[in-house]
């Protein structure tokens, strides 16, 4: 033990403690109010999606309970939430009409949530594309950016007396990756041109509705994008061969994001690669870059877990390989690796390569599948234990400088995990999903005390 581990250990004042979710996760309701219908409503039902045929027609059938759980929050102790904004509840049909229904909901739980002395960080677009849109060849179509523009000032308009935080669009790679060339999410394509096209035209987007922020002239707002993040490892560091196929995969996972969005264009090496793989990147318009480079006021780190790379070819057109994990490495319910040493280190280096550039940690979690006992409380010791060591990653890299302002945890409350239905349990808070029964789990217990004390409390120390 260091003496990290046995003493209280502090975070900065007015670190934000907080929580994430997303729209089409807990919302339900996807009828009510005038709400359009999205992609991920007309993938549910596409047989075999997601499994077990779960869609999220209920999910934690938020829409009518955020006075219950924004009382939770306020339960837990925390001073920030992350959620998202429905692109269809607010413009049904993509673009045109805006339903006041929509934004009226919005008012009240961002009011809801003030009241309880928590600050908002509103998400744009987390996968929940109108039909309308991808009827016309969603994200693959250059014009849904401009669509995205425009709603986004509808929304800055509405909400920006009360929100300051924004995050446009919610992991680029994965919604190229699993939607469009693997076909795992909606919109369910499988065609790797417009998965490469599809990031752009996000990130095009997120320039697009900065852009349009700062003309709005809101001078203290700020955006920025929630990208999945993934150190690579190689398989073995003292292979050459494997360590350049690390490289490469940076390249592909992270640096295509980040270093356009930072003003450094697209990273040559991985724009190589693309280009071998689908020819040229004609999507790419003159001065798009600039309009990327508009501007970013934070990173959003999702943070799950790495990568473990080798040199080779593995099932897609790249030059490595991603391979399974260590058989020595924990890993969650969902077998992915917990490597919170790996979060440090990411946080290090987003600090030396885009210096001075705010960090939050807009997801972080586990998926641990504990469900109340006889004395109806869960007992998910491992997700403590979880929270627990990347909560001092961070402080350990607070500590050598990387400006981390906050830790939103993934999630609140167990929802609708995508393609996984409901099988995958990452809240705080526990859901019966036959009767919608809320139940703070020990961690959401826990993490009260650590959001109330601004601290992490000695290794082992029963605080329950
Ligand atoms: C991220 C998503 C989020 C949730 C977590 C587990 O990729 O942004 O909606 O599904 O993973």
């Amino acid at each position: 033990m260091t003496t990290d581990d046995t003493e209280f250990l502090r975070f900065p004042d007015g670190f934000r403690w907080g929580t994430s979710t997303s729209a089409y996760q807990v919302e339900g309701a996807v009828g009510a109010d005038g709400r359009g219908e999205s992609v991920w409503d007309r993938f549910c039902r596409v047989p075999g999606a997601v499994e077990n045929g779960d869609t999220g027609d209920v999910a934690c059938d938020q829409y009518r309970r955020g006075t219950e759980d924004i009382a939770l929050m306020a339960g837990l102790g925390t001073n920030a939430h992350r959620f998202s904004l429905a692109w269809p509840r607010i413009i049904p049909e993509g673009g045109g009409r805006v339903e006041k229904r929509g934004l009226d909901h919005y008012d009240r739980f961002i009011d809801g949530l003030l009241e309880q002395g928590i600050s908002p960080l509103a998400t744009l677009y987390h996968w929940d594309l109108p039909v309308a849109l991808q009827d016309s060849g969603g994200w693959r179509n250059r014009d849904t950016a401009e669509r995205f523009a425009e709603y986004a000032v509808v929304c800055f308009d509405a909400f920006g007396d009360r929100v300051r935080d924004w995050v446009t669009i919610n992991e680029p790679w994965i919604v190229g990756l699993l939607g469009h060339q693997l076909g795992l999410h909606a919109p369910g394509e499988k065609d790797l041109k417009a998965s490469v096209t599809v990031m752009h035209h996000l990130l095009l987007a997120h320039g697009l509705a900065v852009g349009a922020l700062r003309t709005a002239g809101r001078e203290d707002a700020r955006a920025g994008i929630a990208y999945s993040l993934f150190p690579n490892t190689p398989d073995d560091p003292s292979d050459p061969a494997d360590v350049a196929a690390t490289a490469a995969s940076d390249g592909y996972v992270n640096r295509w994001f980040l270093d356009p969005v930072h003003g450094h264009g697209y990273p040559q090496d991985m724009r190589e690669h693309w280009e071998q793989a689908v020819g040229e990147l004609d999507f790419i318009h003159d001065g798009d870059l600039g309009t990327i480079a508009a501007g970013s006021d934070f990173i959003g780190v999702n943070f799950y877990s790495r990568r473990i790379i080798s040199a080779g070819r593995g099932d897609g057109p790249w030059p490595w390989k991603v391979e399974k994990g260590r058989p020595d490495v924990p890993r969650t319910d969902l077998g992915w690796e917990i490597v919170p040493d790996d979060l440090a280190a990411l946080l290090m280096r987003l600090h030396e390569d885009y210096p001075g550039v705010p960090l939050l940690i807009t997801e972080n979690g586990a998926v641990y599948g504990d469900e109340p006992g006889a004395d109806g409380a869960v007992h998910d010791h491992r997700r403590i234990a979880f929270v627990d060591a990347h909560l001092r990653a961070v402080h350990r890299a607070i500590g050598a400088g990387a400006p981390v302002e906050g830790y939103y945890h993934w999630s609140l409350i167990d929802n609708f995990e995508w393609a996984m239905g409901y099988r995958p349990r990452f809240g705080l808070v526990h859901v019966d999903r036959r009767t919608q029964r809320r139940t703070v789990k020990d961690s959401g217990r826990w993490y009260a005390g650590v959001a109330r004390s601004g601290a992490l409390p000695p290794i082992g120390e029963d605080v329950l």
